[in-house]
């Protein structure tokens, strides 16, 4: 089966300060470290990166050369995440029947948490990385908490995310149409009724999202590359 990996790194860092997906970590851009796992996964048939329209030539430059083995598209974003999504999969391999989404700004993926979210997803409309929490979870309102969740059923949802492909050009037809907006895309499906699974992550896996991720980022890549 051929599966097509959307990487959108199309945002503009508004909580970081800047486009983090571009910042250099060891002399190379952020979603160059984000990208390498699916290029060496062999489920992976080709890897559609999405970035601002601005960046579009230059990262172009950046990947053609600096890797060959697998088929890269790199394509301009939309204002919004399901937007950017959207322009990945309007350029996807016609033979592939799923997709796997990965935030850009997550670049501690692995080959096999890849493999192991795309097997979770038989069976299903798909399936998602998650993290049990080992926070106690408060809901608020104001400067007040309302209640505690019970901690068993939370899970913090991660990248990659893996669907039918069919049924993610709905959900993202949907959200783009209704103005349904999703910090990940999931959480649409999950809205109009497709049945979504989930298979553990990693706790190495995370996103950045501000600059204290940034400090995190550094100490695990250098970790991982000791
Ligand atoms: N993203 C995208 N297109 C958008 C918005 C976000 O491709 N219009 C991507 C980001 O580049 C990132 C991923 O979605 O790789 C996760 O989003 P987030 O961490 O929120 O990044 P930003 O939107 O850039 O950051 P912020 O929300 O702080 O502005
Ligand atoms: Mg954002």
């Amino acid at each position: 089966m051929n599966i097509t990996a959307i990487i959108p790194a199309a945002g503009s860092g508004e909580r970081f300060g800047g486009k983090k997906q571009l910042k250099a970590l060891d002399r190379r851009p952020l979603i160059f470290h984000t990208i390498q796992p699916f290029i060496n996964s062999d489920l992976i048939n080709e890897v559609i990166i999405v970035v601002p329209q601005n960046d579009v030539k230059q990262v172009n430059r950046d990947f053609k050369s600096a890797i060959s083995s697998k088929k890269i598209k790199v394509v301009a974003g939309g204002d919004t995440r399901q937007q950017s999504v959207n322009n990945g999969l309007k350029i996807a391999d016609k033979k592939s029947k799923l997709i796997c989404v990965h935030d850009g700004v997550r670049p501690f993926v692995t080959v096999a948490l890849i493999e192991k979210v795309i097997e979770a997803s038989r069976g299903h409309d798909g399936a998602i990385l998650a993290q049990p929490s080992s926070d106690t979870i408060k809901k608020v309102m104001g400067d007040q908490i309302l209640e505690t969740l019970p901690r068993e059923t939370i899970w913090r949802a991660q990248t990659p995310q893996v669907f039918s492909r069919s049924a993610l050009e709905e959900a993202i037809e949907i959200a783009i149409n209704d103005k349904l907006e999703g910090t990940d895309e999931s959480s649409i499906l999950e809205k109009i009724g497709y049945q979504i699974g989930f298979i553990e992550g990693s706790s190495l896996n995370i996103k950045i999202t501000t600059k204290e991720d940034w400090i995190f980022a550094k100490a695990i890549y250098q970790e991982l590359n000791d």
